[in-house]
């Protein structure tokens, strides 16, 4: 049989195991309704299968334990620091290293130092707490994703891609106030999409030619070079790790969550290659996260996310990452249920508005659905469609997205194919009973965020 027409397998044994509990439907129905019909406010002990999110929820590798264990815990000058600052130089280029709690450290620092009240982020289309961050900074976020990417049937390889021409516009029409723009690496909310070289490239040269910075939101960069070891021309075998430098390069710094690519439980970074703004960030660090050598993260973190960079750029890790990802998506899609296309890279995106034709946008049909999976079989997923998208700053209105999606996202190393197959039929069992799913009704928004703590309740 010809390689590539075999099975493949993770590269990797399964040393620790953690039990999970399944309820039956009388509690589920208990629970989601003491959640308030937002899988968020569900406690995990009542989850069977936990795709909410691949955030943290990565399971960390023999050797990151280990590093656990070495975690130097002084206050200042942490050995472990300087193996992170390594680690960080290594792979993806940038000069200065600045560790935060978490990626929204990193955007809130990032933000503060370069927006000035009245400026515009351009960005390939928002991410919730990066685009808080800009607009509480004082910016308005301005969307300058290709058109495709809004379309959840498109099979464009790239639909992260930045649309230049809606760029040159934004530059043009503000001339001296776009400090940066916001480019995110697999885009999370058009799907997991990912960005091309060409793209990037393109983007860093157009910006610099109008004097504007690039800040690459690198949170899941090195599965984003995967897909363009996959489809961009010229750079077909090319390594993982090759690539994800060549991303970096096309950017002034990058905002990282350590949480995802890297596969630690909590951390990130802000890196930059501008001293002076290296130097402004660390200033705001210390008021908000803590001392420049370790940004809101014990010393053992840091371990754990400087070998989780690492193991996060290996070939084999990302393509077994991946395939996971797309044996969930192409059961799903050769079952005829609605998923973004084409298959992203941390997730499956089930399209709501075209799996619940009946459930009006303003009655929230992705927060519907992803209860109504939740209650099948104990299936946790995310909604992100107007719940998500919250309202506009300057209005208050609702946001409608036209995407209105329902987001499976696969933790890493996490769950095996068995636990794909049996969400596969859940969903699939949803699909069929899909015509009896109804809207809901919010009952309590929250100001900021709203869909993380906000409540729903069933319309009749
Ligand atoms: N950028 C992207 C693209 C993200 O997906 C996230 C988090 C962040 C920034 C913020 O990082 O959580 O460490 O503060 N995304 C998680 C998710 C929460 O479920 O997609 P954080």
């Amino acid at each position: 049989m010809p390689l590539e027409r075999r099975s493949w397998a993770e590269p990797f044994k399964i040393k620790v195991v953690e039990h999970v509990r399944i309820t039956t439907h009388e509690q589920r129905e208990r629970a989601i309704a003491e959640a308030g019909y937002n899988t968020f406010l569900l406690r995990s002990r009542d989850v069977y299968i936990d795709l909410l999110t691949d955030s943290g929820t990565g399971a960390m590798s023999d050797r990151q334990w280990s590093g656990m264990m070495l975690g130097d815990e002084a206050y200042a000058g942490s050995e472990s620091f300087y193996r992170l600052e390594a680690a960080v130089r290594r792979v993806y280029g940038y000069t200065h290293v600045i560790p935060t709690h978490q990626g929204r450290g990193a955007e809130n620092i990032i933000s503060r130092v370069l927006i000035q009240p009245g400026d515009v982020v351009p960005g390939n289309m928002y991410f919730t707490t990066t685009r808080l961050h800009q607009e509480m900074a004082g910016a308005r976020f301005v969307d300058v994703i290709i058109d495709e990417a809004h379309d959840s049937s498109s099979e464009h390889p790239f639909k992260g891609d930045v649309d230049l021409n809606k760029l040159e516009r934004v530059f043009q029409e503000n001339p001296g106030r776009v400090p940066y723009v916001s480019v995110a690496a697999t885009v999370n909310m058009a799907g997991g999409q990912p960005i091309s070289l060409a793209n990037m490239r393109a983007v860093y040269e157009l910006a610099h030619r109008y004097g504007v910075k690039v800040i690459l939101d690198a949170t899941r960069v090195a599965e984003n070079a995967w897909f363009i070891q996959q489809r961009e021309p010229g750079q077909l075998g090319r390594s993982v790790a090759e690539l994800v430098k060549d991303l970096c390069a096309a950017s002034d710094g990058c905002t990282m969550s350590a949480k995802k690519d890297p596969i630690a439980n909590i951390g990130g970074f802000l890196a930059l290659n501008d001293a002076a703004i290296a130097e402004a960030a660390c200033n705001l660090l210390v008021v908000f996260e803590g001392l420049h050598t370790y940004g809101g993260m014990a010393g053992r973190d840091m371990e754990a996310v400087a070998i989780g960079i690492e193991e996060s750029i290996q070939d084999d890790h990302i393509r077994a990452r991946i395939g996971q990802v797309l044996y969930l998506g192409e059961k799903l899609r050769k079952a005829g249920v609605p998923i973004v296309l084409p298959i992203g890279g941390h997730g499956i995106f089930l399209d709501a508005r075209a799996f619940l034709p009946h459930v009006p946008q303003e009655h929230y049909p992705a927060q519907a659905l992803a209860a109504a999976l939740y209650l099948d079989a104990g299936i946790r997923a995310m909604e992100r469609g107007i719940v998500s998208a919250g309202r506009d700053a300057v209005t208050g209105e609702e946001r409608k997205p036209k995407l209105e999606l329902v987001r499976l996202t696969i933790p890493r190393r996490v769950y095996t194919q068995a636990h794909m197959d049996v969400t596969a039929e859940s969903v699939c069992e949803v699909f069929e009973q899909r015509e009896s799913i109804r809207g809901l009704r919010m009952t309590f928004e929250p100001k900021l965020l709203r869909f993380f703590q906000a409540r729903f309740e069933p319309r009749q």
